[in-house]
This record gives C-alpha cells, structure tokens and sequence, in this order.
C-alpha cells in the first residue's frame, strides 16, 4: 500500500458534536481528546512516520474565555497524563505555533513533553497550537531575513526545498490532508506545507471520527494519481 509519509488533520466539529447532543460545547473538545488518542496511536501502528494536528489556531483566541481556558486546560491535562504512553510508544512530540500570548503552565507542560520524548524515533506526532498558516511564512520570513542580515545564508542558497529548515518545524510537505466537520477549506492550517497534498473531506464530526475512517481516507490516497505538476508516464 501506497502510504502518505506525512498526514495533517484539521480536526474540526467538536463543538457540532456537543451541540447536537444537547451538552457543552466542552463536552464535544473531550471527545474529540479520546478520538486523538486513538486516530494517532493507529497512524503510528500502521507506519505513518509524520502526523500533523490542528489543535488551536490563533483565530481561535477570538472564542470565549471560557472555552479557550478549557481547551487549554485540556490540552495540559494530555500532555502530562499520556506522556508515559506517548513514551511507551515511542512517539516523538513536536509543536508548531508562536508561543508568545500562551499561558505559562501550558508552556510549561509542552517543554517537558517536548524533553521527554526528543529521542523517540517511531513517529513525529507535530500538535500545532497557536497555530497559523500566515503567522508561519511570516516568522520564517523573519528568521531567513535575520539569516541573511547576519552573512548566515547566501541569497542564492535560498529555495522551495531550503524555506523548510525556517519553518516551526523542518518536516516533509503533506500527503494527505484530512478535515472532518463538513467544512471544506484549509482556515489557515500549514499552507507552506500543502503544497501537493491530496485533500480528504470527512462529514464526520471529528468526535465520530474512528479508525476505519483513517482507513477509508488512506483508500482515498491510495487511488490518487499525484502528477506533482508532470504528466502520467505509465
Ligand atoms: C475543532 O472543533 C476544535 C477546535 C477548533 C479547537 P470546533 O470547536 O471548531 O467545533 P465546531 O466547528 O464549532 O463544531
Ligand atoms: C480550524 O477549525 C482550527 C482547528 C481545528 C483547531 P475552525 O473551526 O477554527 O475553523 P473555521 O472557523 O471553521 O474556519
Ligand atoms: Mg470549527
């Protein structure tokens, strides 16, 4: 089987999920929580090697205090509590995003997840937190900037492949990019990277959203034809 190297997953429609139940909004984020957990080890089981998730955008700081203190909380309460798996499975955790306007506490739980699994070697588990697809080429632009300021880069060594190395992370392009919740646009989620991704639309609710459907959106994948702007030779 043709596998994608790297996957992204908008996972959106928590809130939908809740809502629809009658319940909290808050309600549909810790479902969404356990659906991660188990979509992620799966990824990693069958041989997935890079696996990207939109957890918080920066646009979502326009949301209630209330549910962005919880989705913070949240995500605290994951990375302290399932580090011993994430160890166990020898996954390694990377973030993507600026961390300037995150809580302390929250930066506090990613540096020690960060610490404790940088030697896991299996699979690279990117959460993208604070996270914009702008924001991202615009800080890489910075950076590069400053590179060249300094004498540390050469305009001429500056290309597609090299931008990589400036980005939060240096990780390949997507393959396969997967948004559950019916909407279908990328709402500023690694443009940088997408560049040849093949783009799976799941009407699910990101809560729902199971292992079999991994599988029905590998099937996707595999029946895809990637031309990456070429022309078909066989
Ligand atoms: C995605 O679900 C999770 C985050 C954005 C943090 P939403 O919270 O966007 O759920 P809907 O789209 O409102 O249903
Ligand atoms: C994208 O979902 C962000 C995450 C899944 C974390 P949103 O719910 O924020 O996106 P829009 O507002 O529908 O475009
Ligand atoms: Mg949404």
């Amino acid at each position: 089987m043709d596998l994608p190297k790297h996957i992204g997953i908008i996972m959106d429609g928590n809130g939908r999920w809740a809502v629809n139940r009658g319940l909290k909004r808050s309600e549909g984020h810790k479902e969404g929580g356990k659906t991660l957990e188990k979509i992620a080890l799966y990824a990693k089981n069958i041989g997935i090697k890079y696996l990207s998730v939109y957890a918080f955008s920066t646009d979502n700081f326009k949301r209630s205090e209330e549910e962005v203190n919880y989705l913070m909380d949240l995500l605290i309460y994951y990375f302290n509590n399932k580090l011993e798996r994430v160890c166990k499975d020898n996954i390694k955790v990377v973030f993507s995003g600026r961390r300037d306007n995150l809580r302390k506490d929250v930066m506090e739980a990613m540096d020690n997840i960060i610490l404790k699994t940088q030697n896991n070697t299996d699979c690279v588990l990117n959460i993208c937190l604070n996270y914009g697809g702008e924001e991202e080429i615009v800080d890489a632009s910075i950076k590069l900037a400053n590179d060249l300021n300094q004498g540390l880069v050469k305009k001429e060594d500056i290309n597609r492949d090299s931008f990589y190395k400036y980005l939060y992370q240096d990780l390949p392009p997507i393959d396969l990019l997967i948004r559950t919740g019916k909407e279908k646009r990328l709402s500023n989620f690694m443009l940088y990277q997408m560049i040849y991704a093949e783009i799976y639309f799941s009407d699910l609710y990101f809560p729902d959203f199971r292992e079999k459907d991994l599988d029905d959106a590998l099937k996707f994948f595999e029946e895809r034809d990637r031309r990456f702007g070429g022309v078909k030779t066989d």
